[in-house]
């Protein structure tokens, strides 16, 4: 019996970490943190099945000197879609749902614009990131219900599964399912679901709380501005928004050593090797670290520059559902990043039986993620007694491309900069103003007395037009967050003679829509 009572215990105790390669992974980080100029960072390790260091390096709180630890809370982004996924799977443990649900049948008031979708698009394909839905929506929102609204009425931006886009709003959508699933709030979910049964008592569902005093300990963001780290201290906002759609995304809020706890879990689940947990039947969970869909156009988030070995080290090459899966030297893994005021990674190895989860905080960008990205290939080095790929010089000297990999196939979803605002266009913006429209689709332009611009409008969708420099050509700029869905508008001149123009129809994007009027109207040159 005491005996029994003795193995109980080692069993639940933290396995001791191998004090020469604590000090290695201690030097190494912290080496690191001075050589990159970073601020601070937090580490867990779990290695066969229980936690094995869980500690922070640098500083939490730069200006007020408070040392990063392992019970520093921190941002991890997108690595809360995992969490999202997770919150899935035991509804479907309890309901007649599954991952190949169509989403239409999941929120019955909710339509994609096309019938395709409708009758088509699955649970997964939402959760893998190919339903075509864009980054950026064409509207404002600040409800669940007028987020739901906006995402109805927009263009995707691809055909259905046509290719991989990583897209924060699917899981907004995936927020807004699960509660309307349950009848919970995703606050709720989290907590009765994942964060009680993991004893992740440390753990925030959403950044609503963020930076709350009487919370506990946090690691401030910080970024570089005009060469100067600034720290970010902004609370977060409490509502829809924060706690239902942008949770579901990126809005978990946590500490080492409950990251520890997470780890566990799903490296029990990945590596089906029959552990118990209280969350979920891990049969289910294995899905989500299936490759869904090959991501061919992709190689690498980061493609160091000068890392010349790195197709024979470490890829990325596929994405489940809120994990990418790659494989390091001879071992497979699961991971996935997160990036915004701190950029975190988890990193969960299937042969090695080895979970990494850092998160830095700052300064924040593509630089810091290179960091933790290296950082966790040295520490899976050193726990298995590997000459590190990526040694300490590697680590201090490495220099990123101009351009990183695209998270989008083939299409452009980052901001086009290049508007330029003070141009004149070719005929009197008034010229411009009519209904155009095609069989399927109509555009109101017209001016703004505001801002003297022309403005083009489509259902919910609004566009500011500038012209582009070409004859009788704009770019359309939404006014919601939309960023890159930049469209080109040519209005097709019919008629010129002297000072008048007709136009008869416009091309927006290589769609033509026809004028709608049924008496011409004629512009005039502006007076310059
Ligand atoms: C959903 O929850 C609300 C608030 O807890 C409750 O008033 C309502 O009856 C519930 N609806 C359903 C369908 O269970
Ligand atoms: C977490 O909270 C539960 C319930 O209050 C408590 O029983 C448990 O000991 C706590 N766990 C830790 C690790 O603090
Ligand atoms: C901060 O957290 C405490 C403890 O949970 C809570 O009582 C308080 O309302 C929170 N403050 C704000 C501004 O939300
Ligand atoms: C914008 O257009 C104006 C007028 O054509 C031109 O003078 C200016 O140089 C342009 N600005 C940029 C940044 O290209
Ligand atoms: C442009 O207008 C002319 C005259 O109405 C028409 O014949 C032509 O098809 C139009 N082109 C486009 C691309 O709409």
């Amino acid at each position: 019996m005491l005996i029994l009572l003795i193995v109980m215990l080692l069993g639940i105790a933290q396995a001791q970490i191998d004090p020469q390669k604590k000090e290695d992974i201690d030097t190494f980080v912290e080496e690191i943190i001075q050589c990159r100029g970073k601020v601070g960072m937090n580490l867990a390790i779990v290695q066969d099945g229980t936690p094995l260091y869980t500690t922070g390096y640098g500083y939490a709180d730069l200006e007020n000197e408070v040392p990063d630890d392992g019970a520093t809370i921190h941002a991890i982004y997108s690595i809360s879609k995992s969490f999202a996924v997770t919150l899935f799977a035991t509804v479907i443990e309890e309901t007649e749902i599954s991952w190949e649900s169509l989403i239409a049948d999941l929120l019955p008031n909710f339509r994609f614009p096309d019938e395709e979708r409708n009758k088509g698009l699955k649970l997964k394909d939402l959760l893998g990131h190919v339903t075509g839905i864009p980054e950026g929506l064409n509207a404002p929102y600040d409800s669940k219900a007028q987020f739901l609204d906006v995402v109805q009425c927009q263009d995707p931006v691809m055909g259905m599964r046509e290719s991989f886009c990583y897209v924060d709003k699917n899981y907004y959508i995936a927020g807004a399912i699960l509660e309307h699933l349950t009848n919970q709030t995703f606050s709720q979910l989290m907590q009765d679901r994942i964060l009680t049964p993991l004893q992740m008592n440390s753990t925030l569902p959403s950044l609503a709380q963020r930076f709350n005093e009487s919370i506990g300990k946090w690691a401030y963001g910080y970024r570089l501005t005009n060469g100067e780290l600034v720290s970010f201290r902004t609370p977060g906002k409490k509502g829809e928004i924060t706690e239902t759609l942008e949770a579901a995304a990126m809005g978990v809020l946590t500490t080492a050593e409950d990251m520890a706890k997470y780890t566990t879990f799903h490296l029990g689940a990945y590596r089906n090797d029959g552990s118990f947990n209280p969350v979920v039947d891990p049969e289910i969970l294995r899905k989500m670290y299936h490759p869904n869909q090959a991501i061919n156009f992709f190689t690498s988030f980061l493609e160091i520059d000068g890392l010349d070995d790195i197709d024979e080290t470490w890829r990325v090459y596929d994405y489940g559902m809120g994990f990418w899966s790659g494989n390091f030297r001879e071992s497979d893994f699961i991971q996935h990043g997160g990036i915004g005021y701190h950029d975190s990674l988890l990193t969960m190895f299937k042969q090695w039986n080895l979970g990494i989860y850092t998160s830095m905080n700052g300064p924040n960008g593509i630089d810091a993620h290179a960091t933790i990205t290296l950082i966790h290939f040295y520490i899976a080095d050193v726990l298995r007694g590997n000459t590190p790929v990526y040694d300490i010089s590697y680590a201090c000297d490495f220099t990123l491309p101009e351009k990183h990999g695209t998270f989008c196939g083939p299409f452009n979803i980052h901001p086009d900069h290049r508007i330029n605002k003070t141009r004149t266009p070719t005929f009197s913006i008034e010229s411009y103003t009519g209904l155009y429209e095609d069989r399927s689709a109509k555009f109101k332009i017209k001016v703004d007395p505001n801002t003297a611009t022309l403005v083009m409008a489509k259902g919910c969708e609004e566009y500011h037009l500038y012209p582009s420099g070409a004859p009788h050509a704009f770019v359309a700029q939404s006014t919601g967050e939309c960023f890159g869905c930049t469209k080109r508008i040519v209005f097709n001149v019919s008629h010129e003679a002297r000072l008048i123009v007709d136009f008869s129809s416009v091309n927006i994007d290589g769609d033509d829509f026809r004028n709608a009027k049924t008496r011409r109207t004629f512009g005039r040159r502006p007076d310059v």
